[in-house]
């Protein structure tokens, strides 16, 4: 009886290579097919080159030019179209991302509907002046390399909530180093390490 009992318990090579088929299926349904499912890719309106625009590039701005803390304390976010005109009031390139910028957008006096990768809920309250005025954070520390990239990456939309890729991450294994995401955790446990107040209400209106 004992001699069988031991017999049932061992594995033949088919049952580890069905294990393994069936571990990298489900993963590959996890990791791949699922998020192409969930998320819908929105193009933004132009390409736009932020290390071109920099204070490295030819047009030699800094990110404070554009990227401004109004006289109230309140942060000013994207650039208007009209701050463009200083250098776009006609057409200077050959591309046309800069074409579509003067004739529809500056011509047309319409403003640029960007889509905002680091876009919160409606419910969340933001504050770039507590982050970067009272503690003195970098940009690169919620927003990675963006102000220094050529082309914009794409935009991906959850299906399901209407909100931006970024928020949940990229990785959804959570492995990647730093997470690249920013929910409702991430503010928290950093607001933990830093002491600040823990209240619903301090994020949420
Ligand atoms: C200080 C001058 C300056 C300002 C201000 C400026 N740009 Fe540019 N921009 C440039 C230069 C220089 C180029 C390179 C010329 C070219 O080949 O198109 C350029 C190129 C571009 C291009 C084409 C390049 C590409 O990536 O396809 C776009 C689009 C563009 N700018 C968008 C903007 C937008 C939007 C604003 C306002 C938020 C802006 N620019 C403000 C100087 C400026
Ligand atoms: C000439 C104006 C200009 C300058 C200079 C500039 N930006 Fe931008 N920035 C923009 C425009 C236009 C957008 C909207 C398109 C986009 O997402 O890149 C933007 C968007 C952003 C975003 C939004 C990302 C999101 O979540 O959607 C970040 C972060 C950012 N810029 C950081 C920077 C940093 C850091 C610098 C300095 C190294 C900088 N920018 C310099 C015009 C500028
Ligand atoms: C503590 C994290 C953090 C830091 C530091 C930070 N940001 Fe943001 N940023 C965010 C979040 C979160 C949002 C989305 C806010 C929302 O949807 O209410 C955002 C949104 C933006 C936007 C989109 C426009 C808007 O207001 O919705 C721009 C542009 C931007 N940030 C630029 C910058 C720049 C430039 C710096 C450095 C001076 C910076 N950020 C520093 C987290 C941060
Ligand atoms: C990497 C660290 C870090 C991250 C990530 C972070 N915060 Fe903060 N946050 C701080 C610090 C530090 C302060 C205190 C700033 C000060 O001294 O006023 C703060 C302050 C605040 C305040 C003002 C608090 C008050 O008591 O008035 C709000 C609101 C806030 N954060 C919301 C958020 C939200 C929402 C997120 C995520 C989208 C977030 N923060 C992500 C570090 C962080
Ligand atoms: C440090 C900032 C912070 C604090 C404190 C905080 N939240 Fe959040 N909360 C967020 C952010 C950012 C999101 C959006 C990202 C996400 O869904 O993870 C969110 C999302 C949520 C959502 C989902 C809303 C939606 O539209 O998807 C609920 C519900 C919520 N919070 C409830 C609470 C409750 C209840 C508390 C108090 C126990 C709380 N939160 C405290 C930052 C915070």
């Amino acid at each position: 009886m004992t001699e069988q009992g031991h017999e049932h318990k061992r594995r033949s090579p088919a049952d580890w290579w069905l294990f393994v088929v069936g571990l990298v299926l489900f993963s590959a349904i996890g990791w791949v097919v699922t998020p192409a499912i969930i998320y819908a890719e929105k193009p933004q309106p132009l390409n736009f080159n932020h290390k071109l625009h920099g204070p490295d590039g030819d047009a030699g701005k800094s990110c404070e030019d554009c990227h401004s803390f109004r006289d109230d304390g309140s942060f000013a976010g994207i650039p208007r179209v009209e701050s463009c005109l200083e250098c776009h009031e006609e057409v200077m390139g050959e591309t046309p991302d800069e074409k579509k910028l003067v004739e529809v957008y500056i011509k047309g006096k319409k403003p640029i509907p960007w889509r905002v990768y680091a876009k919160q809920p409606p419910c969340v309250y933001f504050s770039h002046a507590a982050h970067v005025k009272n503690a003195g954070m970098e940009c690169t520390e919620c927003h990675g390399d963006h102000g220094t990239t050529e082309k914009l990456r794409p935009y991906q939309e959850n299906r399901l909530t209407g909100y931006s890729r970024d928020i949940w991450g990229w990785a959804i294994h959570g492995w990647a180093d730093p997470p690249e995401r920013m929910k409702m955790d991430d503010c928290a446990d950093c607001h933990r390490e830093n002491g600040v107040r823990e209240a619903c209400f301090v994020c949420h209106k």
